[in-house]
């Protein structure tokens, strides 16, 4: 499959410029028949000879070839804060114990240890400083009562890559368990839970990995996994699922002690639609495209004098650019690129921010970049050159919805 070229893949280029994939991308063509495919069976012959839990266990092992980790450590999640919560309500917690986060992370990484005040548990907030999150002070943040360090593997509003290898190394010779909202990373970046020693990892796939929302996934350490209890128990999670009349109270000992009932079918065939054109395509391929493409909007937003808050370095670069301008309304750029150039893009902490994926191209970057006004301007957009004659209706405007 071409690279360069994935305009049947991602129809939407046909309508849109559309950079904004670290808020809620569009689902590959891949994920939307996999998920037609599923309501036209659900539909015409209803469950009867289905194969669609063989297929969602064929999903699982699409997940956890992408992380490099085994099949019996992933299971699905609700979203990214549900993955996290698996962790922060299932650790045996000691009053006195604390976590090491940032400051800058999105909330879905924040409330789910905060919920642990009244259990005596602490967290500690490393801040950012110009966008970056200096390495030595969250290691340094790391004491004897610290028992796990959770961080987002790329930061929502900056744009920031952890070195998660050298944070995961550092937490394993600590003895401190490490945790990772991944949802800015996957499908867009290489992630690899063995080789950055990573113990818990949760992301739903509604951003880099072009599926729908409201299903995502969830890895635990195989070794982590029995000191994980579930808060929320159903049927599914049990050794003997399959046996209604025998109630045997044992969770199973995969990450599958988790999955409380039923599945998201639907949610998890279109996830796994877009793994396999992750995996065929190749996430270093993937990672290399995007970060040229980034690496152009970083020096042309420079040239044109916005200021680039994204470290742009080969270890924390991403597939997030935030920049600002001291002379322009960002949520007047974002409004007009959107309704007059259907040019999509985000405002996120008082940055604008654009995110393009594998399917955007060189000349998409330079329409964004010529469509910004000018620093010496006072008017916002020019008014010249629409991505597309093509009437389309505008995507829903999430504006200032913070995801
Ligand atoms: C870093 C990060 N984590 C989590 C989320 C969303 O969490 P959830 O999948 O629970 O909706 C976002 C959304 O913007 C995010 O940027």
């Amino acid at each position: 499959m071409d690279i360069h070229d994935l305009s049947d893949q991602f129809p939407v280029t046909r309508k849109f410029n559309f950079q904004d994939n670290a808020a809620v991308a569009p689902i590959s063509h891949r994920a939307a028949q996999a998920i037609r495919g599923y309501a036209e069976q659900a539909e015409h012959s209803g469950p009867v000879d289905s194969e669609w839990y063989n297929r969602a266990h064929h999903v699982r092992e699409l997940a956890a070839q992408l992380l490099n980790a085994s099949t019996e450590e992933i299971t699905f999640s609700k979203n990214t804060s549900e993955g996290l919560s698996f962790v922060a309500n299932g650790l045996p917690w000691h009053q006195g114990d604390n976590v090491v986060t940032t400051a800058a992370e999105f909330p879905a990484n924040i409330y789910p240890w905060m919920n642990l005040a009244p259990r005596g548990v602490q967290l500690k907030t490393v801040p950012e400083h110009d966008g970056r999150i200096p390495l030595e002070q969250l290691i340094d943040a790391i004491d004897s009562h610290t028992r796990l360090v959770t961080i987002s593997a790329v930061q929502f509003a900056s744009g920031f890559r952890t070195d998660l290898a050298a944070l995961g190394h550092a937490c394993r010779s600590k003895g401190v368990l490490f945790c990772v909202d991944a949802i800015q990373a996957l499908g867009v970046l290489p992630v690899d839970v063995q080789a950055m020693q990573i113990d818990f990892l949760s992301a739903d796939g509604h951003k880099w990995l072009c599926g729908p929302e409201g299903a995502g996934i969830f890895y635990s350490r195989r070794e982590c996994l029995h000191q994980l209890r579930p808060s929320a128990p159903g049927w599914v999670c049990m050794i003997n699922a399959e046996d209604f009349g025998q109630y045997q109270f044992e969770f199973r000992p995969d990450a599958r002690r988790f999955d409380s009932g039923s599945y998201n079918i639907a949610g998890i065939l279109g996830l796994g639609g877009s793994l396999e054109l992750w995996l065929e395509l190749g996430i270093d391929r993937i990672a290399r495209h995007v970060l040229n493409l980034t690496d152009r909007l970083a020096a042309g937003l420079t040239r044109k004098g916005y200021r680039v808050i994204s470290d742009r370095s080969p270890t924390h670069a991403s597939g997030i650019v935030a920049f600002t301008s001291d002379r322009h309304d960002h949520s007047q750029i974002r409004r007009q690129l959107r309704q007059q150039h259907r040019v999509i893009i985000s405002c996120r902490q008082g940055r604008l921010r654009a995110s393009p994926h594998v399917y955007n191209t060189p000349r998409q970057i330079d329409e964004l970049i010529d469509l910004l006004p000018a620093h010496g301007s006072t008017v916002a957009c020019p008014q010249h050159a629409s991505t597309s004659s093509i009437a389309a209706t505008i995507p829903i405007d999430r504006s200032q919805a913070s995801k």
